[in-house]
């Protein structure tokens, strides 16, 4: 990293993450370069210029390493090699140098909890319980056809799977192809941490960590999420990786409450620098159910929610800030308007998620207002989603009832390819996509929103700007307003003598509102109307945000 990237002061407000936006790539279906219908390295390479004009300040791609491709990369075969799929280790040094001088870094993602059955450490640990490597992942003996217990793989299925060659079971938590690694063997730790001194030695700006609440499992015990030793593990490997570089490290937690998170993203640097919690995220669904049985989403709630994480984690942790990921929905379609009002919506919940205290994570074409789309099942090809459909079918639930789920939350929502233009294939390949383009990309698409400034574009780009501009993004204190409304989404930060003040209707309808807080000598930074009417409405997702100097 240049020095003018560096930052000495390790634990205090000034860290460069707490200031930056990072935008994820889903690297299948960011940009194309070769023709195959996937996109690739030299793809995000070719696309650099796009993400510095958004402003953004580091990349999450998801996994590039070697894998079979079972989930989509979280299956990682060879941690220290690239999949030829995406390219080369030298396209890799490539993108960290050329995203460099797009001021950007690259933060890798780290899938710990798990490798693939393909990966050079399961092919030995499966040849005998005396192997070297047996030991580097969960293995428990039995009888073949009875599961040492009921626990049940997030894919669908038991979480167990009998290798008839060693009389044993092995654990996965996800694929059968995807076995847990044991984390109880130092030994496995210690190669962890050479596989990521290695990475930072290449370059990285940080990492996320996959499922890191869930590397500390006790099976027998039936914990899988905030096992008993999993901050014991963290700090080890912080101390021997992280906290030797100036890095960003943000884990996917999502078991994490606000007390853990203080934790996970005390300032003392000890573990990471952020968690994703997923509490705001699972309303809309019907409670201790999964996420397939859908509910609608309870707006007060949210709104406490998200009070909790902003006043808990002030000045104790840090939070990170997202809608979207490619696990998730598209938040316009989900929370948002994705017909008459997609512009608007998408709008306000971008001035909504970016006044908040945190870092900011913007899902490729989230900028764009991308929406969902709803395929018949032949076209999919999410391994969860396909599960899915064949454990309902086989459970009784109707077609229809199953696509109505699938519809709403198929993680396959927000991998259809990126839309840059309205040519061919949205101008993501020249071959065929691996994911069908959503139709809708002769409407939406990255070109004709670049230069237009009242796009959905031009408002994430407006606010990644301000973030940079206003210490109050950064440290101002968070209240919620109007917290009985039922309609609208109110806040301040206060920092000193600034104050951002944020008001965001949720709704398709006009709602009236009275505050306190005078606005007349406020600057409206950014608002998703043309004209501002400050006479105590808001029109249908109508957001503004003010600043007093
Ligand atoms: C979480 C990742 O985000 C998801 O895509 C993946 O399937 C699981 N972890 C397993 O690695």
């Amino acid at each position: 990293m240049k020095d003018e990237m560096k930052d000495t002061n390790q634990t205090g407000s000034d860290r460069w993450w707490k200031r930056a936006v990072i935008y994820q790539i889903y690297p299948r279906s960011f940009a194309d370069s070769n023709g195959d219908g996937i996109g690739d390295l030299q793809g995000i390479i070719a696309k650099l210029d796009y993400l510095e004009e958004l402003g953004i300040d580091a990349i999450w791609l998801s996994p590039v390493c070697r894998s079979p491709q079972d989930d989509n990369g979280y299956d990682i075969s060879d941690y220290q090699d690239i999949d030829p799929m995406f390219g080369t280790l030298d396209d890799m040094e490539a993108l960290i140098r050329e995203a460099e001088r797009h001021h950007i870094r690259i933060i890798m993602d780290l899938v710990l909890n798990h490798s693939s059955d393909e990966h050079r450490w399961f092919q030995e640990a499966k040849k005998s319980r005396e192997n070297p490597y047996h030991d580097y992942y969960v293995w428990r003996d039995g009888v073949e056809g009875e599961y040492p217990n009921d626990m049940r793989a997030a894919f669908g299925g038991s979480a167990w799977e009998w290798v008839p060659a060693l009389q044993q079971y092995y654990f996965h938590q996800f694929s059968v192809k995807q076995p847990d690694l044991n984390w109880e063997n130092p030994k496995l730790r210690q190669e962890i941490y050479d596989m990521i001194n290695w990475w930072i030695e290449k370059g990285v700006g940080g990492f996320r960590l996959d499922v890191i609440d869930q590397i500390a499992k006790e099976p027998d015990k039936k914990i899988t999420n905030n096992g008993p030793r999993l901050h014991e593990y963290l700090r080890e490997l912080s101390r021997e990786t992280f906290q030797k570089a100036d890095l960003v490290t943000v884990g996917e937690a999502w078991g994490a409450t606000t007390e853990l998170a203080k934790l996970y993203s005390n300032p003392d640097n000890s573990e990471l620098s952020m968690v994703f919690q997923f509490e705001h995220i699972c309303l809309d669904q019907i409670e201790g159910k999964e996420k397939w049985d859908l509910a609608p989403l309870p707006f007060m709630k949210l709104k406490e929610v998200f009070e909790r994480w902003q006043t808990q984690l002030c000045q104790k942790g840090w939070n990170s800030l997202f809608w979207n990921n490619h696990d998730l929905p598209r938040i316009v379609s989900r929370w948002g308007n994705d017909g008459q009002y997609r512009v608007e919506s998408a709008k306000m919940l971008a001035i909504l998620l970016h006044g908040l205290q945190g870092t900011p994570y913007i899902y490729q074409g989230e900028e764009l207002g991308m929406t969902n789309v709803q395929y018949e099942i032949e076209d999919y090809r999410d391994i969860e989603t396909l599960n899915l459909y064949q454990e309902r079918l086989e459970k009784g639930y109707s077609r229809e009832e199953i696509m109505r789920s699938i519809h709403a939350k198929s993680r396959d929502n927000a991998r259809t390819p990126m839309q840059w233009n309205d040519g061919e294939n949205a101008g993501f390949t020249k071959g065929t996509p691996w994911l069908r383009i959503n139709p809708n990309y002769r409407e939406i698409h990255a070109e004709s929103q670049m230069n237009d400034e009242d796009s959905v574009f031009s408002c994430y780009k407006k606010l990644v700007r301000l973030r940079k501009e206003y210490d109050v993004f950064v440290d101002g204190d968070f209240r919620l307003l109007l917290a009985d409304d039922e309609n609208i989404f109110a806040y301040t930060r206060t920092n000193g003598d600034q104050t951002l003040l944020v008001l965001c209707n949720f709704y398709d309808t006009t709602v009236s509102y009275s505050l306190d807080e005078d606005v007349s000598g406020m600057e409206l930074l950014v608002s998703n109307y043309r004209d501002a009417d400050e006479t105590g409405t808001l029109r249908p997702y109508e957001a503004r945000m003010y600043l007093k100097k």
